[in-house]
């Protein structure tokens, strides 16, 4: 399997968060740039603690694309800013490999004078987050002029951090640094940190889960039905005797299969009823917007997992309409775990099925030549033992996802009171 490296993994993330909001996709690059340089300038920081550092400004303002604070987020004097700080911090903490860097992302917006109690661990990078978030804004999304007096200001003012202050202040000394963001110049710098790094296993797949987190930005009901279709597919691969290259194209096929439903509007993903075949029509579009983010940055394998899980034995399914002769094994494994995981979940227009129900449909989709009989027939020969191992390996992952809901509402209210 073609592992992917870090500049893939960026940019299927930014392929992704630009279906949601392209707004703030090149902001996010350019705080990460800005970071990078103040860290660069200081030149203390191991290759490690400089990637992640700018991978965390990277994604600063992420709590913005499920929050209504997307409007507000790309002016220079914002007033409420928690609401974001708050889901980007707990989406850094419990759905992304950067938890150490949360606490920066949640307090990014505070002023300097206030983050006194904050350990010394997270003030350092909060500072240069905020220094770089509001520079950016000012200078890039506001095309403002550098004010004169930007640093007698800054510094008497103790609002930013007098050494994010001193590191810019170096850094624009020491490079062209506006000239280097005006010209898109800086896209190939920060490219160059990104694979010179290079990502653990670990790492990488929980980058990739993050983006099924992200989906939560449109749909709830998205991210339980790909978590349970990523474990199904799994139980189903093993027993069936795959060997572990293929257990691992499975997983990232079913983990990425729903990707494309990030940009589907949420009228149409939460419908509660049967839609119309015009929202339907969209509704399909997914597949290829799966194929659109994916494109060529991880495994050609992953990618036609993921792009033919509609498809049926018979012809009758799409976006392509292929027949069983060109399904593989691994193809026809999630095709299946996807409609498992269907029949078993809520959805806005249906409640869960019970086991004898969801194995007369497998049953009768067999029957129709819709779905592979062998994949169907272990499935339901099985159901107990596949069903019973995902919802093991699920629990843990769905209960931390149910609860941040509670724990954001919680984090919300005190941090309105400070
Ligand atoms: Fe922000
Ligand atoms: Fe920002
Ligand atoms: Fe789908």
């Amino acid at each position: 399997m073609k592992l992917p490296n870090g500049q893939n993994l960026v940019n299927i993330v930014r392929e992704t968060l630009n279906r949601v909001d392209p707004r703030l996709v090149d902001h996010g690059e350019r705080v990460a740039y800005l970071v990078y340089k103040m860290l660069q300038a200081e030149g203390e920081s191991t290759p490690q603690v400089l990637r992640d550092s700018s991978l965390a400004a990277l994604f600063h303002d992420v709590g913005a694309y499920k929050t209504e604070e997307i409007d507000r987020m790309a002016q220079f004097e914002t007033g409420d800013t928690w609401e974001h700080s708050v889901y980007g911090y707990l989406f850094l903490r419990y759905m992304s490999p950067l938890k150490d860097y949360a606490p920066s992302i949640l307090l990014h917006h505070v002023p300097y004078f206030r983050l006194r109690d904050l350990d010394v661990r997270h003030k350092k990078l909060t500072g240069l987050i905020h220094l770089a978030d509001r520079l950016d804004v000012l200078l890039q999304v506001e095309r403002r002029a550098f004010p004169e007096d930007f640093w007698e200001r800054a510094r008497r003012d103790e609002c930013f951090s007098p050494l994010a202050i001193d590191l810019m202040y170096r850094a624009m000394k020491l490079w062209d640094i506006a000239g280097l963001m005006d010209s898109g110049a800086y896209r190939t710098e920060l490219s160059e940190l990104l694979v010179k790094v290079p990502f653990t296993r670990e790492e990488i797949d929980v980058y990739l889960r993050m983006l099924v987190f992200a989906i939560d930005f449109r749909s709830h009901h998205t991210v339980t039905h790909t978590i349970t279709t990523e474990s199904a597919s799994v139980e189903i691969a093993t027993l069936l005797g795959a060997l572990p290259d293929e257990i691992m194209l499975v997983r990232y096929g079913a983990l990425l299969h729903d990707l494309g439903k990030i940009a589907i509007p949420v009228e149409i993903l939460e419908f509660p009823g049967k839609l119309s075949p015009q929202a339907m029509t969209v509704m399909r579009t997914h597949v290829e917007i799966t194929g659109n983010i994916l494109g060529d940055e991880i495994d050609s394998e992953i990618v036609q997992i993921a792009l033919r899980h509609h498809e049926k034995l018979d012809g009758s399914g799409y976006p392509l309409g292929l027949t069983g002769d060109v399904l593989t094994s691994a193809q026809r494994i999630v095709a299946v775990a996807d409609v498992l995981s269907a029949l078993h979940g809520t959805r806005s227009y249906k409640a869960a099925f019970g086991k004898e129900k969801i194995r007369t449909i497998l049953g009768e989709m067999k029957r129709d030549n819709k779905l592979c009989p062998q994949v169907v027939d272990l499935v339901c020969g099985y159901y107990d033992e596949i069903m019973g191992n995902v919802a093991e390996n699920c629990t843990a992952v769905l209960d931390m996802y149910n609860h941040i809901q509670e724990e954001y509402e919680e984090l919300l209210a005190r941090c309105m009171e400070l």
